[in-house]
Order: structure tokens, then C-alpha cells, then sequence
């Protein structure tokens, strides 16, 4: 399989309340997307390296090119999904499959790209890495006394069957793209609630296979989960 791999790293971090977009935040002594992308580069999984950055951002395009000029960059958009349309848009002919992976997830270790790749190569036309849930998860919903709190459990589903899933995540290319064509008629409300790209596959009716994920491959969100990923980076373990 002729395999490309898109990296997003086009978000504008809120939530980490750093005011620079979250790919460019300092981890050890690099920003996040190198990290990611020594670690794509690192696993061999795919053909090429395509990087969706901000609109404008020169500091990580440089940071592609200084790890590779091979390295296709890409201006993202204002959802995820969008920033992996684009990139979808810009591929070169002849590629079979892509691995979509979060510039967030900066030490997904290479065990993880070897069980997605493998898995498109077994004949996966959809694959995503995946780790059981240790909390208990409450579906919510409006309390019905909003006095006391806002919110009420609505129900508790089975925690054996939940899984807290991750990138990179790898699609047959046609099956990719005609499911992101058609997310193109959503509305804002249904693009916003695009959280990954095997959820467009999947309402097609796309078997999405699960392989194992890591912990080590923890996304990047709060400030917490940075100084998580510094520990992590110094331990014995990654
Ligand atoms: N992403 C992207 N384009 C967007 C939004 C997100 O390429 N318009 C990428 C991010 O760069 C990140 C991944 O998608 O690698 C997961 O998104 P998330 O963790 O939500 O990152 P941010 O959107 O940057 O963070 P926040 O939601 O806190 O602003
Ligand atoms: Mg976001």
C-alpha cells in the first residue's frame, strides 16, 4: 500500500492557554510537532508526510522543513475536519491509504503506527488505536431542578464496551474522502460535533476496526497533560 500521513497540527490551543497555537508549544526542548513528526518519521509507516498548520504560520513550516523538506504543508481550517479536508485535498495521485494523526499526541510510540498500518494492510478499510476506560462515564443530561445543579445523569453505560480512542487513525483513501465530501453539507453544529474522522466513516456504515493504542499517546489538551507529557519524556518509560 502506497500510504500517506496527514498530521494536524492546525488548532489554535485554547485550552492549553498558551496564546500560540498548541503544535507550537515547548515540550522538553522542542515544540510538540516535532515531536510528532520524529515519531511518524521514526515508524516508516507511510510514503509521504503532509502537515496541516495555521493559516499563515511560518514558525511550524519551518519546523517541517528543518526535520524534512519533503515535508507537504498545508494551511488547516476553523474545525479539525476541515484541516484534514484540506490536507486531503492537496494529496499527490497514486496514494492507497492515510493515517491521520493529532500533532497533540506527541509520544505515540511507534509500536502504534506498526498496529494501524498493519491492520489497512490486512484489508481494514477503517482502523483506530484504542484504550479501554478506567473511569466510569455518565451520559448527561439538564437537571430537572436547574436550582440545584445544571446537569442530572441521564444513564451509565457498560464501561467494558467503552474505549477511549486515538490517533493516528487509518482509512482506505477513497473511503476517506468520500466520507469527508459528504460531511461538506453539514451544518456548524453538526461539522463542530466532527470529533475524529472514523465517526464520518463509520455513520457510512465503514467497519472501523480497533488495534491497541498506549498511554503514552496521551493528547495534549490542558496544562496538566503537558507537564504529564515533560514526565513522561524524562522517565524510563518513553
Ligand atoms: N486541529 C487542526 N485544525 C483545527 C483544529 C484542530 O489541525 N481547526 C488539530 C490540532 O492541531 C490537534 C488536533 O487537531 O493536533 C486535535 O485538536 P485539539 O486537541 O482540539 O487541539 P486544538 O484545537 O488546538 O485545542 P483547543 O480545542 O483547546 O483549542
Ligand atoms: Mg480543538
Amino acid at each position: 500500500l502506497r500510504v500517506a500521513v496527514i498530521v494536524v497540527a492546525a488548532g489554535s490551543g485554547e485550552r492549553l492557554g498558551q496564546g500560540q497555537p498548541k503544535a507550537q508549544a515547548t515540550l522538553g526542548a522542542e515544540p510538540l510537532l516535532a515531536h510528532a513528526l520524529r515519531g511518524v518519521l521514526a515508524a516508516r509507516v507511510g510514503q509521504l508526510v503532509c502537515v496541516v498548520v495555521p493559516r499563515g504560520d511560518t514558525e511550524l513550516r519551518a519546523v517541517c522543513a528543518g526535520i524534512d523538506p519533503e515535508i507537504i504543508t498545508v494551511d488547516g481550517g476553523s474545525t479539525r475536519s476541515d484541516s484534514v479536508g484540506n490536507a486531503l485535498a492537496v494529496l499527490p495521485e497514486g496514494m492507497d491509504a492515510v493515517l491521520v494523526h493529532d500533532a497533540a499526541r506527541p509520544l505515540t510510540p511507534e509500536e502504534v503506527f506498526h498496529r494501524v498500518r498493519n491492520a489497512l494492510d490486512a484489508g481494514a478499510k477503517a482502523v483506530i488505536p484504542a484504550l479501554a476506560v478506567v473511569d466510569t462515564i455518565k451520559r448527561a443530561q439538564p437537571a430537572a431542578d436547574p436550582g440545584i445543579a445544571p446537569e442530572q445523569v441521564h444513564s451509565t453505560p457498560q464501561r467494558e464496551e467503552l474505549r477511549a480512542v486515538q490517533t493516528p487513525q487509518g482509512f482506505d483513501l477513497a473511503t476517506l474522502r468520500t466520507a469527508h465530501e459528504a460531511a461538506t453539507m453539514f451544518d456548524d453544529a453538526q461539522a463542530a460535533a466532527i470529533t475524529d474522522d472514523a465517526m464520518l466513516v463509520e455513520s457510512r456504515g465503514v467497519s472501523v476496526f480497533l488495534v491497541r493504542g498506549s498511554e503514552l499517546s496521551l493528547k495534549i489538551t490542558t496544562p496538566t497533560d503537558l507537564l504529564i507529557a515533560e514526565a513522561l519524556l524524562e522517565g524510563p518509560a518513553a
